[in-house]
């Protein structure tokens, strides 16, 4: 069974999937820590985010980036929807992605395009969102408990700048895919998304039961 989770940044997708991933016992990926290593490569490499050559040239990362700190920061947050903008970037990571998904036994994965490019064929796709400022608040805290000292008033103009970027560039933009379930989490505790997020699926995969 192959669960595809799509959504802006800190609208609960990562929470939700990680819990669906554990309640039906499959492997799960986050595609955004894909982008997040290209940008921090870019950045380690001292090359420019927005030369597609460059970004190009990041997407050959090392493993061990995929487990570094750094990549939860908030400026390699920013950084990666720049450079998951660039077509050749999304091709290069696109065959990893889509071999996760279809691996034997299925697989969730979550992201911006897993519904509408990586897994069309998914059993079950939710598209995971809550306002901006909850999803600020949310992001906020994380940032903090992580040692930032960003004002809130940053994290949601980032946020909106990123929610722009990502939905408003051509290669793969954030949209849901036309079969994908809503899931609101604006005002749902983790407990409640998850018990939805569950329940949803449950209506995809047996429906009537
Ligand atoms: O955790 P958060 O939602 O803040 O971000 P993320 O999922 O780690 O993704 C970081 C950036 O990578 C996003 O802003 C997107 O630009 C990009 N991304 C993408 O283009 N496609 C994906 N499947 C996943 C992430």
């Amino acid at each position: 069974m192959i669960i595809a989770i799509d959504g802006p940044a800190a609208s609960g997708k990562g929470t939700v999937s990680k819990a669906l991933a554990r309640h039906y016992r499959l492997p799960h990926l986050d595609t955004g820590l894909l982008y997040r290593a290209v940008a921090a490569t870019v950045r380690r490499l001292e090359l420019d985010a927005t030369i597609e050559a460059d970004a190009v040239a990041a997407c050959d990362f090392d493993e061990l980036t995929l487990a570094d700190p750094v990549l939860r920061t908030d400026e390699i947050g920013q950084l990666a929807s720049v450079v998951s903008a660039h077509p050749l970037v999304r091709a290069a990571l696109l065959q990893r992605q889509k071999r996760f998904a279809h691996q034997p036994g299925g697989a969730v994965l979550d992201g911006r395009d897993i519904g509408t490019v990586i897994a069309p064929d998914a059993d079950a796709k939710l598209f995971v969102k809550a306002t901006p400022q909850i999803r600020a608040r949310r992001r906020h805290t994380e940032l903090q408990s992580h040692g930032s000292t960003l004002s809130f008033d940053k994290v949601l103009t980032d946020i909106r700048a990123r929610d722009a970027r990502d939905s408003g560039r051509s290669a793969a933009p954030l949209v849901m895919a036309a079969d994908a379930l809503l899931l609101d989490t604006s005002f749902l505790s983790i407990e409640a998304s998850v018990e939805k997020a569950i329940a949803l699926v449950e209506g995809r995969i047996s429906p009537g039961r």
